[in-house]
């Protein structure tokens, strides 16, 4: 398809009607025809309703979809065919693991196939573009959006990031089965002051560039299709009209080359922030600064004409930002191939690979006296809220998850065991708790994550009455569990994990499967330390309390509190013990380096072990956190084989964003951290000398 003559030929109305995408909730379906006709049409989100994260599932089908695709393609003058979109976060029937507890797993090439099944149901449903992979750095857990993100560290979230959007979109979108992707919310939402979803953010430049656009970059060069624009402000500046974020840096210092689509009626809200005052300024302000699709407020096909003949837009504009639309719907292939024909969708397989992502995902937290694995011949009772919950365990963000389908933790287990009808004849009891998907994801945060009075009055009982409690955490966010976690002899994170999480639970608690999943974002030990992460940079001075972890000498404890996490970024136990032993550094030159470490298995059980690599400028012209995630290999060992990590480290590693907004790589000494989570202390320094 030429772009350019298709758009010479358009009419400015029908440019304007590519801009707009419209809601497909059954509050707006009557008319949606006739606006299709009118060539007012671009896109359509399938959705029920502007809090899509939590709806009860409504159907979409493709034949739904493609009698309105014919309408656009057959019964309009310019015969262009609509986007499609879903909010296709982490599943579509077949529910995956929330994208946190994904992200847990460190594992992108699990990430990249599970986004390869997701992307073929969502496909055969008539969907051909979806609003993920979500990019928000997370620091703050009592934000439910924390769900959805890849975590604390940028590092994580690029990896994650490329493996979305290759799972989505492919080598090649416009073929059946793929999707469009959109990376989202471009930028610094996950900031939101309190936790509190929508709230304000401050960020500087120095921590945008270091921290939350990262992401961002890493998806632009996977060539993601779309960008979608956040609702927050930073420090005064609404994203949805900062021509600085949305222009001059995301398409013109990172080349974005696809379009950028609105938050829902996030244009229209440009009044509520108080930078406009009516809709129409609204319209302008948002194509000025980049926006090139309005999402579902109509405000773009309300003014947009109007603000041309007023002179305060050009047609110009408006053809830049129809260039952007026009040129992902020829990527997608809906030029050639504008109507939904299913492919084949293996239902078993993508079960199989639910089930093994959920299984990399968990996280075995505590495990004293090694208690599990459990045996068959154990004598077990199963309680807590949790234990036959079909539908909290698929999580937020699940439109299409069918519940029915769901296994449950209760129903994993008793594929082991008949548990125990009363707790009186139990040893263990396996204490299944967590919270409700509500009260994740969109507009849902909480004042308070410490571990409910519920839930550790029970553990406590149990404990109390001399039985063993292994506690089953399926849980959206962290929680902070300080003051419950005595009363668990193992803990198992167990997140919202899916339409197999029952089975990968079971798997697990009896040693089918060794649990590998590492935190992605740290767990605090009480709400109050919030925002608690590991790559903070380091006080001026510490109190005479020090925290009695060597490295974290520089988290000051509260006089309430230990100032450290209960558990931190990288944490993750296993059923066996991995060794880390000679760190080294096997070359240096030209400001390239290549350290090492030797990992041995010296458990009873093979594993596999997250080897982590991390970072410290000990001494730069701006504060570098005490460290930084440079890379991590997940790796296989037998018991009692050892294996040698090799990481390679230059300048992209070493270097940073200085207050200047130039990526620097400065001179002086690096240590160079190796091991099993953020505060690993086997150590190597290296000396950066600019050649
Ligand atoms: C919502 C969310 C966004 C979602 C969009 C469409 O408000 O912020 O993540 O993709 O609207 O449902």
């Amino acid at each position: 398809m030429n772009i350019k003559e298709l758009i010479k030929g358009m009419t400015v109305e029908e440019k304007i009607g590519q801009l707009n995408q419209v809601a497909y909730i059954p509050a707006t379906i009557d008319g949606i025809e006739d606006r299709i006709r009118e060539g007012k049409v671009g896109s359509i989100i399938l959705a029920q309703t502007a809090f899509a994260g939590n709806d009860s599932p409504c159907s979409v089908d493709y034949e739904k979809v493609n009698r309105l695709q014919r309408i656009a393609v057959e019964e309009t003058r310019s015969h262009i065919p609509i986007l499609f979109g879903r909010d296709v976060i982490h599943g579509h029937k077949t529910v995956f693991p929330i994208p946190l507890a994904m992200a847990a797993s460190f594992d992108t090439e699990l990430i990249k196939k599970s986004y390869e099944c997701i992307a073929k149901e969502a496909y055969n449903d008539g969907i051909k573009w979806t609003f993920a992979p979500m990019l928000d750095m997370s620091r703050d857990p009592r934000w439910g959006r924390i769900i959805e993100s890849a975590g604390e560290d940028p590092y994580l979230a690029q990896n994650v990031a490329r493996a979305v959007i290759s799972g989505f979109q492919g080598d090649d979108y416009s073929k059946r089965g793929r999707l469009c992707a959109c990376a989202k919310h471009y930028v610094g939402y996950g900031a939101s002051e309190g936790g509190r979803d929508y709230n304000r953010t401050e960020i500087s430049e120095y921590t945008l560039r270091n921290f939350y656009l990262r992401a961002f970059k890493s998806a632009v060069e996977a060539d993601v299709g779309t960008v979608m624009s956040a609702f927050n402000e930073i420090s005064g500046q609404p994203v949805t009209s900062s021509r600085y974020l949305l222009t001059d840096v995301l398409k013109e210092e990172f080349g974005f080359k696809g379009f950028v689509v609105s938050d829902w009626a996030a244009v229209k809200q440009l009044i509520d922030q108080g930078v406009a005052e009516n809709e129409k300024e609204c319209a302008q302000m948002s194509l000025k600064a980049g926006v090139d699709m309005d999402m579902v407020d109509d405000i773009y096909n309300k003014y947009l004409l109007k603000l041309l003949s007023e002179g305060k837009i050009t047609e110009e504009i408006i053809d830049e930002a129809l260039y952007r639309v026009l040129y992902i719907k020829e990527k997608a292939g809906l030029f050639d191939d504008p109507y939904t024909a299913p492919v084949n969708v293996d239902r078993a397989f993508n079960a199989k690979t639910a089930k093994e992502m959920a299984e990399e995902s968990m996280v075995l937290l505590k495990n004293e006296n090694n208690i599990l694995p459990l045996s068959v011949s154990d004598k077990i009772y199963i309680d807590g809220e949790m234990k036959d919950d079909t539908r909290s365990i698929l999580g937020s963000w699940t439109l299409d998850g069918i519940a029915e389908e769901t296994v449950t933790v209760f129903e994993g287990i008793n594929k082991y065991i008949t548990p125990v009808l009363n707790e009186k004849d139990a040893d263990i009891i396996i204490l299944a708790i967590g919270e409700s998907h509500t009260v994740t994801g969109e507009a849902h945060s909480l004042a308070d994550i410490d571990m409910k009075r519920e839930h550790i009055s029970l553990a406590k009982k149990y404990k109390a009455e001399g039985k063993k409690v292994v506690g089953v955490l399926n849980f959206g966010r962290p929680v902070a569990m300080e003051d419950g976690e005595k009363y668990f002899d193992a803990i198992i994170y167990a997140w919202h994990s899916g339409t197999q999480t029952g089975n990968a639970v079971a798997d697990i608690l009896f040693g089918k499967v060794n649990p590998c999943g590492h935190l992605p974002v740290t767990l605090p030990r009480k709400t109050g330390q919030i925002p608690l992460y590991y790559n903070f940079t380091k006080g001026s001075r510490t109190v005479n309390e020090y925290y009695d972890h060597a490295d974290n000498r520089f988290i000051n404890n509260y006089d309430d509190c230990k100032g450290s996490p209960l558990y931190p970024f990288g944490y993750g136990l296993s059923y066996t013990e991995f060794e880390y032993s000679n760190p080294r550094i096997l070359s240096e030159k030209n400001g390239e380096y290549v350290v090492g470490i030797t990992v041995k298995n010296t458990g009873k059980f093979d594993g596999k072990a997250l080897v982590q690599c991390y970072i410290c400028d000990e001494v730069a012209s701006s504060m570098r956190p005490i460290r930084e995630l440079k890379s991590f290999e997940k790796i296989f060992l037998k018991k009692g084989e050892e294996k040698e990590v090799l990481f390679k480290l230059g300048e992209k590693e070493l270097g940073f964003y200085n207050m200047d907004n130039e990526f620097v790589v400065e001179e002086g000494l690096f240590t160079v951290y190796m091991g099993g989570d953020a505060y690993c202390e086997n150590k190597v320094s290296v000396r950066y000398i600019k050649n």
